[in-house]
């Protein structure tokens, strides 16, 4: 369901420069198309392959995400393809907040995919407890292969200890710093930006009740849901 969201966003930079008159954008606008690109790479076509299991959307959160997708690359894909800056002095000056705001968000884009597999390794983990246990019955022609579907424990190591959803705080450094890049009167990427926060946000605080009735209060102790020390 990401995918259509990169796909409208460069279908946009190729296609709306020729509408507007020019003949090339500045290399700014694609290095910001990059960026948009690579994670969406990562998150529509890595991780379903990497995944060990995933729960079923509910067709209309299936419905919602595509839509906020296409709004959101078609916001992002018009202000780069031709309706923010189109020439290279717009982007003069401003090398070394494109330099900052890139490292944000390559360091933070790592960490995003970090504690993802933090979680998707307690998944692979269960799966190879439950092979190891296939195996050690001698004789067993019944061979299953393992179900790690709803397999769920408490994800320790790195942000996890801190917070219970640090792919979601990390994913908002991530474009905190491709809005840097656009500068502050980037308005698409500042949306984007609020946009994936509150939804986000939500679904974080209502996950960490989930862990409490799950784990415990004590187990889930002062971690917070997705912003260190704060919520
Ligand atoms: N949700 C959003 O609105 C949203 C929006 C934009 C970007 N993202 C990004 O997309 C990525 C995934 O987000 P998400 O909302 O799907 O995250 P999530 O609810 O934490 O789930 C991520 C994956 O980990 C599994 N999982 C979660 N908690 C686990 C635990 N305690 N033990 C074992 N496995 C566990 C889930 O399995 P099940 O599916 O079986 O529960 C799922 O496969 C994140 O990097 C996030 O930043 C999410």
């Amino acid at each position: 369901m990401e995918a259509p969201g990169f796909l409208t966003l460069l279908y946009i930079m190729v296609t709306l420069p020729e509408k507007q008159g020019l003949s090339t954008l500045p290399w700014g606008n694609w290095v910001m198309g990059g960026m948009f690109t690579t994670h969406y790479i990562y998150r529509a076509l890595l991780c379903p392959l990497l995944n060990p299991s995933m729960s079923p959307i509910h067709p209309f959160v299936w419905a919602s995400a595509l839509s906020f997708q296409v709004a959101n690359g078609t916001s992002i894909g018009g202000w780069l393809g031709g309706y923010g800056p189109t020439t290279r002095e717009e982007w003069t000056g401003s090398a070394l907040r494109v330099e900052v705001g890139m490292m944000i968000w390559a360091v933070a884009l790592m960490f995003n995919m970090y504690h993802d597999d933090e979680l998707r390794e307690i998944r692979r983990a269960a799966a190879r407890n439950q092979k190891r246990r296939q195996e050690s019955k001698a004789g067993d022609e019944n061979k299953e292969r393992p179900n790690v579907d709803k397999v769920y424990m408490m994800p320790e190591n790195g942000l996890f200890r801190l917070i219970l959803f640090p792919h979601y705080f990390t994913e908002w450094i991530e474009w905190c710093g491709f809005w840097m890049v656009g500068g502050l009167h980037c308005a698409p990427a500042r949306i984007f930006v609020v946009n994936e926060v509150f939804t986000m946000l939500a679904r974080a605080v209502q996950g960490r009740q989930w862990y409490i009735e799950k784990f415990g209060r004590a187990k889930v102790g002062n971690r917070k849901a997705a912003i260190p020390w704060l919520i």
